[in-house]
């Protein structure tokens, strides 16, 4: 199967460009599955209903989460009733689900959603709660797993490969909005640090530049806004899984004055 990812989706730039570009990317790369983050889809915090059913409706298959996942309250009722997941390392008791197991074709898709620790809530212990998961799915014969997960440091999203490079088919970090240049896949699981926004690439992480840059000038808070008017990106990794192995990655980079930049996975043994 093929399998497409999209990383944090940010604000009404990103939802267009996943409007204007999904389609023809799927028939294109010939992809059976799509998976995105949704976490600032709505004016870069959370998600509302309204835009959770547009952005359904452009052909993504499943949205994972993160740390934003509750900042629309409404959304937390359709995190039982849609094709939503939030990270599967908060504690027992909170709403939603932090996998599914979805029918792609004649095979099964285990997505699977977890945030790390750094500058993040607290939450259970990511690397157990991702060895348990894995191993149960393993048990139930799921052989194909794709994880999202949304993590700061790049050191908790690399260890997390060492503990599971081999066992799944697929890692891929988000959160910190910025695409990182290490795409590989090692012994059949691909993995790549961060994916990178979908949404404005200029101004400061999807965000207008004016609001950070004056915190950082001053040392004081303030609201954070999409800009009215920016440079926008598409940012999608596909990968090639047979029998819970990835076999080929490409990461594409589509820009809205048409440019694409592709970059495919290294391998390693
Ligand atoms: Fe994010
Ligand atoms: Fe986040």
């Amino acid at each position: 199967m093929k399998i497409a990812f999209i990383g944090d989706i940010v604000g009404r730039p990103g939802r267009e460009m996943i409007k204007k570009h999904l389609s023809h990317l799927k028939e294109h790369y010939g992809i059976d599955f799509v998976i995105a983050n949704y976490e600032n889809a709505s004016h870069g915090f959370g998600l509302t209903p309204k835009n959770c059913n547009e952005l359904f409706s452009y052909g993504i298959d499943v949205m994972t989460g993160g740390n934003h996942t509750w900042d629309k309250k409404e959304i937390v009722p359709l995190l039982d009733s849609h094709n939503l997941l939030r990270p599967a390392n908060y504690p027992e008791g909170v709403p939603g689900e932090g996998y599914k197991i979805f029918e792609v074709g004649a095979e099964s898709l285990a997505v699977v959603n977890l945030m790390g620790h750094y500058g993040m809530p607290y939450v259970d212990n990511v690397f157990r709660c991702a060895s348990s998961l894995v191993e149960s799915l393993h048990l139930k014969g799921v052989k194909n797993i794709f994880i999202d997960f949304h993590a700061e440091a790049t050191s908790e999203k690399r260890a997390m490969l060492m503990l599971l490079q081999g066992k799944v088919s697929g890692i891929i970090g988000t959160h910190t909005h910025v695409g990182s240049d290490d795409f590989q896949i090692t012994k059949g699981t691909a993995y790549l640090t961060d994916m990178g926004l979908s949404g404005c690439r200029d101004n400061v992480i999807g965000m207008d530049a004016k609001q950070p840059l004056n915190q950082f000038l001053t040392g004081l808070k303030g609201h954070f806004d999409i800009p009215k008017k920016c440079k926008k990106i598409l940012q999608m990794a596909v990968i090639e899984i047979e029998d819970g192995k990835a076999k080929s990655g490409l990461k594409l980079k589509v820009f809205d004055d048409e440019r694409i930049i592709k970059t495919e996975a290294w391998i390693e043994e």
